[in-house]
């Protein structure tokens, strides 16, 4: 019988959700007058997000001089996009429970896309840059989804894609008939996540030789920073040498990008990456 992705997404619909607290902060966004107080108010209902809201501004990314003690004092420091990234990447997290070493993998991979969209969106100014770093945490999210409610199946094919390094998305789609970027706008459909982020999950692995549309521009910054993550080897088996491909493929040639000295943004987005990770482990 066939699955379809809203059997795949009604069987695991208890064990994966994106918090409450955390949607009803991401809508404050939204708001124009948001002030630090509001932001903060929110916030301290749900201690780990606090404490991680305090840790990030602490980190060794920020450097500042005096310890941050308060979350008014860290929302005002780090900013209101930085606040948003820290709400997305616990949520994020919570939802990819890192228990083995496939979930481990697929979470540094989407920290990694993360970092990528929002250091190239730096260049390429495509959408906000708190929006950027939410379709690089939550793009591969129909991987969790696959896992989750078909996990005998779907292990074969990961172990298939990573010891081959064959795109999992060809795996999945000769399979079931459809992709983990399907299931994951799917998903976040069902999140009432915003048109735009569900765009750039759903149309992340189309083929970029063929396109002309402004709204796939989204989706091809996922592309090409998940492109990119992979040539650095974050979440693989082992990296790719050739960094001159980053200029060639497809989704780059789309939204005319094009870097100098490739090693500069890998070595930038590398960097970024550590320092996350330290953090968020
Ligand atoms: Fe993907
Ligand atoms: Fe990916």
């Amino acid at each position: 019988m066939k699955v379809t992705i809203k059997d795949l997404i009604t069987k695991v619909s208890d064990n994966i959700a994106f918090p409450k607290v955390a949607m009803k902060i991401l809508r404050l966004f939204e708001d124009d007058n948001l002030s630090a107080y509001q932001l903060a108010k929110a916030i301290s209902l749900d201690p780990v997000l606090a404490a991680y809201v305090l840790k990030v501004s602490n980190s060794a990314f920020y450097n500042f001089a005096n310890r941050v003690k308060n979350l008014s004092d860290a929302i005002a420091l780090i900013g209101f996009e930085e606040v948003k990234k820290v709400v997305v990447m616990v949520s994020t997290k919570s939802v990819f429970s890192s228990s083995d070493f496939f979930d481990r993998l697929l979470w540094e991979h989407s920290l990694g896309v993360a970092i990528a969209a929002s250091t190239l969106n730096e260049k390429l100014k495509i959408t906000d840059e708190g929006s950027g770093y939410i379709m690089g945490l939550l793009h591969d999210i129909g991987k969790v989804v696959f896992k989750k409610a078909d996990q005998e199946r779907y292990e074969k094919l990961l172990k298939d894609s990573y010891n081959n390094d064959t795109p999992i998305n060809i795996l999945e789609d000769d399979l079931y008939g459809y992709n983990h970027a399907d299931v994951g706008s799917y998903l976040l459909e069902t999140w009432n996540f915003e048109q735009g982020i569900i765009d750039a999950v759903g149309f992340h692995h189309i083929d970029f030789n063929s396109v002309n549309k402004d709204f796939l521009k989204k989706a091809a910054l996922v592309n090409l920073s998940d492109f990119i993550i992979n040539i650095m080897g974050i979440g693989k088996k082992e990296p790719q040498n050739d960094l001159a491909l980053i200029n060639t493929t497809p989704s780059a040639r789309f939204l005319d990008f094009y870097e100098e000295n490739p090693i500069d943004i890998v070595n930038d987005i590398y960097k970024k990456f550590s320092s996350l990770k330290e953090t968020f482990e």
